[in-house]
């Protein structure tokens, strides 16, 4: 039996039209990001940007839950307070990412595994007794020629499942990340198929496994072309087919879906997020949210380009940011509100 406090946190993270802030890049792809702003890759720096980012004035009108990482759940603030617990007086549900990233898959060229299941859930209650709240695991798909194979969606999904439920034993609430990528020149139906058949996978494992539904979010990429498609729909068609998508293979008793925005432009996703709400919100059996990393913070990390000097412009940013989304998620973003920014 799932407990009433895990349904109660799961409703909590999508409430009230905000969304989910990812703040969990592993130390290496924190060190890229960095590296492409000119930004130094140093533990202080990954610790003064991520304070910069938890102590943004305001941020909890937007943001319900912020997803950390390992290195990060453990920092602590100039002043030596610790960062979850800035979290949690912003009004911020704290979550940390538990897989380990992923690996080639062994002969399936192409194709990645994620790992992290051994000794997860000793790792998950730590972090329950740290404050964490709620956990992310994220599975990755490529599309391309036979990819993804059906051997790597059921590896993933197994995975995911596996994960899914030692949370929910944790008393944390599980958000499931299947994501299909992005890169390659697929069309969008290409995405929509591969995302169908491997969101399926992921509701037949979690049934499997007794994974109750009502207390996870599920966090899928938007069913958007390639980046290098030559053909790229308009922001009504790419919401109409994540919807259509979406509603094929998603179970309505789960609790929420928070999308990750998987290197669309921040202003597209708040876009396409937008149009799913204006076209659909009402009548869908989910809130449709947001989780998003690199739409909420890139413009704040460029800005910041770890100066002290510009913390502020950068809370800016990040809090503009935030504000789109949760306007788009009431179906109220505009391309107008980017223009009023500054
Ligand atoms: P993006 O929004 O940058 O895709 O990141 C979301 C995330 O949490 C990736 O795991």
């Amino acid at each position: 039996m799932i407990s009433q406090q895990i349904i109660s946190v799961a409703k909590a993270m999508v409430a009230d039209d905000k969304g989910l802030l990812a703040m969990d890049e592993s130390t290496p792809t924190c060190n890229k990001r960095f590296e492409k702003a000119g930004i130094p890759q140093t533990v202080e720096s990954r610790r003064a940007y991520r304070e910069m980012i938890v102590t943004t004035p305001g941020l909890g009108k937007f943001i319900n839950g912020a997803i950390l990482y390992d290195e990060t759940i453990r920092q602590s603030g100039k002043d030596g307070t610790p960062l979850i617990k800035m979290i949690i007086a912003a009004g911020i549900i704290p979550g940390i990412k538990v897989d380990a990233g992923t690996k080639d898959m062994p002969g399936h060229p192409g194709e990645k595994i994620t790992e992290g299941l051994d000794g997860l859930s000793v790792r998950l209650r730590e972090y329950s007794k740290m404050g964490a709240c709620f956990a992310k695991w994220r599975a990755i798909f490529a599309v391309g020629d036979g990819i993804p194979s059906r051997d790597c969606i059921k590896a993933n999904a197994h995975a995911l499942a596996g994960y899914a439920v030692l949370c929910q034993e944790a008393g944390l609430v599980p958000i499931v990340e299947p994501e299909v990528l992005m890169d390659g020149s697929h069309t969008m139906e290409q995405c929509g198929e591969a995302t169908e058949e491997v969101l399926r996978e992921v509701f037949i494992q979690l049934s499997i496994q007794n994974v109750a539904l009502e207390g996870m979010v599920l966090k899928p990429n938007m069913v958007v072309p390639g980046l290098t498609c030559p053909v790229q729909e308009t922001v009504d068609e790419t919401a109409d087919a994540t919807v259509r998508y979406l509603l094929r293979a998603v179970p309505d008793s789960v609790q929420g879906i928070a999308f990750l925005s998987g290197g669309q432009s921040a202003e597209l996703a708040s876009a396409r997020l937008n149009a799913m709400n204006v076209r659909f919100g009402p009548q869908l059996p989910w809130p449709l949210a947001f989780s998003f990393a690199r739409a909420i913070q890139q413009p704040a990390l460029e800005i910041w380009h770890g100066e002290p000097a510009n913390v502020a412009a950068a809370q800016h940013a990040l809090y503009h940011r935030a504000r789109c989304n949760w306007a788009a998620r009431r179906g109220e973003y505009s391309a107008s509100m980017e223009k009023i920014r500054a």
